[in-house]
């Protein structure tokens, strides 16, 4: 049944594709009543449960978006992606590289047995979260401040607005984070942390606090997919090289220990969070009269995670999105 229809709907701001957008959000966000939030910072678990928002920007700069778009939630493990790239461009990728691993691990983000596992302890990629501290210590700059303003400007090169960081969710993780603060100790025994343990944890818990929407990640989403040149603004704002590893990380890894079934299911490069957002990247499909075909960003917003850390109803948003319009890389 969809397939006809899809074959209608390819015009640039149809309202028939929002107006299919809608009923999937309104079908999928009851699913989020059955997860929790991520209460294991004290400020997240205040989100609504129910709250599913959508937004879809097209390489012809063509937008969809539906429900509860607009929230604003903190990036939280999406700023991993972030960071990386930012890191690349500060360091260069082989210098980042020798530092931290490209394989996955198919543990929970945060966990800490692999580092002892492996010799000389290296973390095994940028996606979780002994990487992602890693990967905070070596930005380019002195002081947290400093490395901050690294990841700060390309947001506000890719989202056109000056980042911030919502204190209270800074707050509510710096209290708590007695696991990444032993994750930190541990790379910092073993010579990995190019700064101090609570540098690199402050760098890390204010990019993972950064207040976004869902339109703002669908742009970096967008950036990505077009291997990090921007279609809206027409100018490339890192190396094709960066966007290419990094969508290879998102794929095999955005979606920590369910990256290989979002893989195998929906098929793009994504990253999600804690915090219920996630971001994927969607590339240009042949021969096909489909929504987006040239490509476009998606940013989703559902609190509700599942045991793994992501959106329960924006992973079945997407799977359904991967079957009808084909977002699907493969
Ligand atoms: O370090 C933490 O626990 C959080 N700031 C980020 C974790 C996260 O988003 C993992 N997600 N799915």
């Amino acid at each position: 049944m969809y397939q006809q229809e899809i074959k209608k709907i390819n015009v640039k701001n149809d309202p028939r594709e929002a107006k299919y957008l809608d009923e999937w959000v309104m079908k999928y966000r009851l699913l989020g009543m059955k997860g929790r939030c991520a209460d294991y910072i004290p400020a997240l678990g205040e989100s609504n449960l129910s709250d599913l928002g959508v937004y879809i920007i097209s390489s012809d700069g063509g937008e969809i978006k539906s429900g509860d778009w607009e929230i604003p939630f903190t990036l939280q493990s999406i700023s991993k992606v972030i960071s990386f790239i930012a890191a690349c461009l500060g360091r260069g990728i082989s210098y980042v590289l020798e530092r931290v691993d490209v394989e996955p691990t198919g543990d929970a983000f945060n966990s800490i047995v692999r580092l002892e596992m492996h010799t000389p302890g290296k973390p095994f990629n940028p996606m979780i979260n002994a990487g992602a501290i890693t990967v905070a210590s070596l930005q380019y700059g002195e002081s947290p401040e400093q490395k901050l303003e690294s990841i700060y400007a390309i947001i506000e090169k890719m989202v056109g607005k000056r980042p911030t960081v919502n204190e209270k969710v800074f707050q509510s993780e710096w209290k708590t984070a007695n696991r990444n603060r032993a994750l930190a100790y541990y790379l910092k025994e073993n010579g990995f942390l190019e700064s101090g343990v609570e540098e690199a944890l402050e760098v890390y818990l204010k990019q993972c606090s950064i207040e976004v929407n869902t339109k703002d990640i669908a742009r970096i989403g967008l950036i990505l997919s077009q291997n990090g040149y921007d279609p809206i603004r027409k100018r490339q704002v890192f190396p094709k090289e960066i966007a290419k590893l990094i969508k290879g990380l998102m794929l095999t890894c955005g979606m920590y220990n369910a990256s290989g079934k979002f893989a195998a299911f929906v098929g793009i490069p994504a990253k999600s969070g804690v915090s219920g957002g996630i971001m994927a990247s969607v590339p240009a499909r042949y021969p096909q009269e489909l929504p987006c075909q040239m490509g476009c960003g998606i940013g989703i917003y559902g609190p509700a995670i599942d045991e793994h850390g992501n959106s329960i109803a924006g992973v079945e948003l997407l799977k359904h999105l991967a079957k009808v319009w084909d977002f699907n890389s493969f």
